[in-house]
């Protein structure tokens, strides 16, 4: 059946005809770059996250839950631009036009050169675009807008995704650096966003728990810079102020001494981020006992527990473990392994981790320890964050920038050497 879809597809009336080329293939070196004339937006962390600014006809898609902070990071942004002598219409399909002057208002980002209109309908929008001929032009949101030719309310699959590809095509035919916002729930599963990743040259989010003022904006998309680059916000009352030196940020403020919580470093992109793992572990009266992950991988929770089970001596086979990160960080790296064990581990033993002491290391299923990439510049960081000693697997042999290096083969040794009260054998 296959092979015979596939004699016929190659049949010669499968054949596209042999047209005109628009313009000549050129040698590789003599293509033009559109690195040129990139709009920064003077937001640090939020051009570090865009490789440099938005570039002129490129399309960038803004996801986060609600409340994440969009509009407002691009209330802030557009303002921005207008201060660097770009025109910015900002299409508010979401909240009035009112709602965003007084939003806009109170962030003291009040310019002339940034237009509001109000407006759902795409045909109406690209109309306000032809009269503007603004630089760049913001979509808030995308599940918002609709084109009335297209069946199906605002926000269903179809209409999100006719209504980008309209608003892509005039971006590119203009060379406008155009933003479309798309709401994310806490599953990534609302129609919308993700069906727009291959639409547009760069996939940036905003993650965040609306409970604390930390933000990490995100690329896991970007055609024109890096990807995985990550800048750190904090939410106040003047909107999102970017944190430059996260140092600190991602730890909570458990007492020394408190059982249960363990530090790492993290890379997010270049950046490295010293995050604190929380775990509780507590006696179940159910025959499934529950394994609840927050800011973490729930698979690998349980993958983790089961290591634990087999190759140490922590045993949580008849107990509820819950497991967090602190600060509303969403943790999924390898390197967060021997924390997040040595978090349960130490609320299991009702041991602490030494203060100033973080443990860096990917947990193998037979229990061994890996290597993580650029341990050597987390550990740096640690340094430079006044931790003293750090657990590493022995495959490390970099330098220890002044930490005390516990060096360990396996899980079981980490979590002894991890758990140990006293400072043993430094290098
Ligand atoms: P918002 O930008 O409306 O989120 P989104 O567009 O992603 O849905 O941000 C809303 C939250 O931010 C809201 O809970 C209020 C808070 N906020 C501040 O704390 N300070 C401010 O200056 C602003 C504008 C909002
Ligand atoms: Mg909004």
């Amino acid at each position: 059946m296959g092979e015979e879809t596939l004699v016929a597809a190659a049949g010669p009336s499968a054949r596209a005809p042999v047209g005109q080329p628009r313009r000549a293939a050129q040698p590789i070196r003599q293509v033009s770059t559109d690195q040129h004339d990139r709009a920064a937006t003077d937001i640090g962390e939020l051009d570090r996250v865009l490789g440099g600014g938005l570039v002129p006809g490129s399309v960038v898609l803004l996801g986060g839950e609600p409340g994440a902070g969009k509009s407002t990071l691009l209330l802030q942004a557009a303002d921005a631009f207008a201060a660097g002598g770009r025109t910015v219409l900002y299409m508010s399909a979401e909240e009035s036009p009112g709602q965003v002057r007084l939003r806009a208002q109170r962030l003291g980002a009040l310019s002339d050169r940034v237009l509001l209109a109000g407006d759902a309908e795409v045909p109406a929008i690209l109309a306000l675009v032809q009269s503007h001929a603004p630089d760049v032009l913001i979509v808030d949101s995308i599940q918002t807008v609709r084109i009335p030719e297209v069946s199906g309310s605002a926000g269903s699959v179809t209409q999100v995704r006719e209504s980008a590809a309209a608003i892509v095509a005039a971006a590119k035919e203009h060379g406008i650096a155009t933003v479309l916002v798309g709401h994310v729930t806490k599953d990534g599963q609302l129609a919308g966003p993700r069906v727009l990743e291959h639409l547009v040259d760069a996939v940036c989010d905003i993650e965040g728990d609306r409970h604390h003022a930390l933000r990490l904006l995100r690329a896991t998309k970007n055609r024109f810079g890096p990807v995985g680059e990550v800048g750190c916000f904090e939410m106040t009352g003047k909107g999102l102020v970017g944190v430059e030196d996260a140092g600190r940020l991602f730890m909570g403020d458990t007492p020394p001494g408190t059982t249960g919580v363990a530090v790492t470093i993290t890379l997010e992109g270049r950046r490295p981020l010293a995050c604190e793992v929380q775990a509780l572990v507590a006696k179940s009266v159910l025959t499934n006992p529950r394994r609840v992950a927050s800011g973490l991988d729930a698979q690998r929770l349980n993958l983790l527990v089961a290591v634990l089970e087999s190759r140490s001596d922590v045993t949580v086979a008849n107990c509820d473990v819950y497991a967090s990160s602190v600060g509303g960080v969403r943790l999924t790296e390898p390197a967060v392994d021997l924390a997040l064990c040595t978090a349960i581990a130490s609320a299991r033993r009702d041991v602490p981790v030494l203060p100033g002491r973080i443990v860096l290391g990917e947990v193998g299923l037979a229990g061994e320890l890996r290597l993580v990439a650029q341990t050597q510049r987390r550990l740096a960081e640690a340094a430079r964050l006044g931790f003293t000693s750090a657990v590493v697997p022995a495959a490390y042999d970099g330098p220890a920038h002044g930490l005390q290096l516990h060096r360990a083969r396996v899980l079981s040794g980490a979590l002894d050497l991890a758990l140990s009260m006293v400072s043993l054998v430094g290098v």
